[in-house]
């Protein structure tokens, strides 16, 4: 395995491992033994980041919380501790059973931003969460409002690093900017959609008709590459499985890859794939940890065998023919 630095303030920085491992499916679609089955791989093989959300998985029909509670367990019974860093978000929690994050979102207010992070901790059985996540923006809730909420549970020691996801670039830099004319610490962990193939970016999201804010487009690989010090977390970078499953990838949900620059970066992947004797999906993943602003991708798993590719990814260091070859498809 592989680490890398996410934070700035010594009191609260942390080392975590270059691949990090969601877990939106585990306690619902993923059993409990599969579960913990792909966490204890996942440790063994060095892994230390992993990531939930205080609404996995509302969709089957709750309000969310089963995915924490199963990390939870799962911290309890292998007594994991400080070495392992997990990562939350609040605010994308719909606020009744079957409802959603895009009609009946939580929000981020200072009542909702304590009262979930306390809910978080209680179901990880932590008293300090490593990295708190605002899952989506809210557009209603005055920025300075949150802002001061989340620096609030930094100050009292019961969160350690702020992340953002899903925001607009200009929303997380207001909040950022906020942040620091106060002294007050700011996001600096973004986590958005990101892999290989580049999406249209000029479809309405289910959120926004200006687009999808949760992909990380231009805007914000700019600000990481002019703000170093920040980290980015690329969610599905497998695109859920897509691109190995070229039935997926034609799906509704993957509208925005469906244009001509899609196959040009299939066949590119192909072939450096060929090249390298990787994966398809393990050259998707080197890809985005060796990039010149360096990503780290947060990956799903449904089974050891779909992690064991992934891991493998982590030691497989691309070339530079391979990377410009990657590079100039489109
Ligand atoms: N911030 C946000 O809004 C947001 C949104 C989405 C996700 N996330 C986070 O990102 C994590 C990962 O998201 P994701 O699950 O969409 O990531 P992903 O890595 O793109 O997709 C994982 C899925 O891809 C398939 N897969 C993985 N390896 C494979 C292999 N070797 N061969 C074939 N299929 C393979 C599996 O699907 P099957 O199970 O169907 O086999 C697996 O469940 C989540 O758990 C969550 O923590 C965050």
């Amino acid at each position: 395995m592989k680490y890398r630095t996410i934070g700035t303030d010594p009191k609260t920085r942390r080392e975590v491992s270059v691949l990090s491992l969601g877990t939106m499916h585990f306690g619902t679609a993923t059993d409990e033994a599969t579960s913990f089955a792909i966490l204890d791989r996942y440790v063994a093989a060095g892994g230390t980041f992993i990531d939930t959300a205080d609404n996995y998985a509302f969709w089957v029909g709750t309000q969310g919380g089963e995915s924490e509670e199963l990390l939870g367990r799962w911290r309890r019974s292998r007594g994991a501790g400080d070495e392992i860093v997990i990562a939350t978000k609040l605010g994308a929690r719909p606020m009744a059973p079957g409802t959603s994050f895009t009609d009946n979102a939580e929000g981020l207010s200072a009542g909702v931003i304590r009262e979930s992070s306390q809910r978080s901790r209680d179901r990880l059985g932590v008293t300090r969460l490593d990295l708190l996540y605002a899952h989506i923006d809210d557009p209603v809730v005055p920025l300075a409002e949150t802002v001061q909420a989340f620096a609030a549970l930094v100050a009292e020691g019961t969160v350690g690093l702020l992340g953002v996801s899903n925001h607009w670039a200009w929303r997380v830099e207001r909040a950022r900017a906020l942040a620091a004319g106060a002294d007050l610490p700011g996001y600096e962990v973004l986590q958005y959609q990101h892999s290989y193939l580049r999406p249209r970016a000029d479809l309405p999201g289910v959120r926004s008709p200006d687009g999808m804010p949760g992909m990380l487009g231009g805007d914000l690989l700019s600000y990481l590459r002019a703000e170093p010090q920040l980290t980015a977390v690329a969610y599905s970078p497998l695109l859920k499985g897509a691109y190995v499953r070229p039935d997926k990838l034609g799906a509704a949900e993957f509208a925005e890859y469906n244009h001509p620059g899609t196959p040009a970066r299939l066949a590119a992947l192909r072939e450096v794939a060929k090249d390298a004797g990787a994966t398809v999906n393990q050259v998707v993943l080197a890809w985005l940890i060796g990039a010149e602003v360096p990503v780290i991708p947060l990956i799903g798993a449904s089974s050891v065998a779909q992690l064991d590719e992934s891991l493998a990814a982590v030691d497989l260091e691309l070339t530079a023919q391979q990377r410009a070859r990657l590079d100039a498809a489109r």
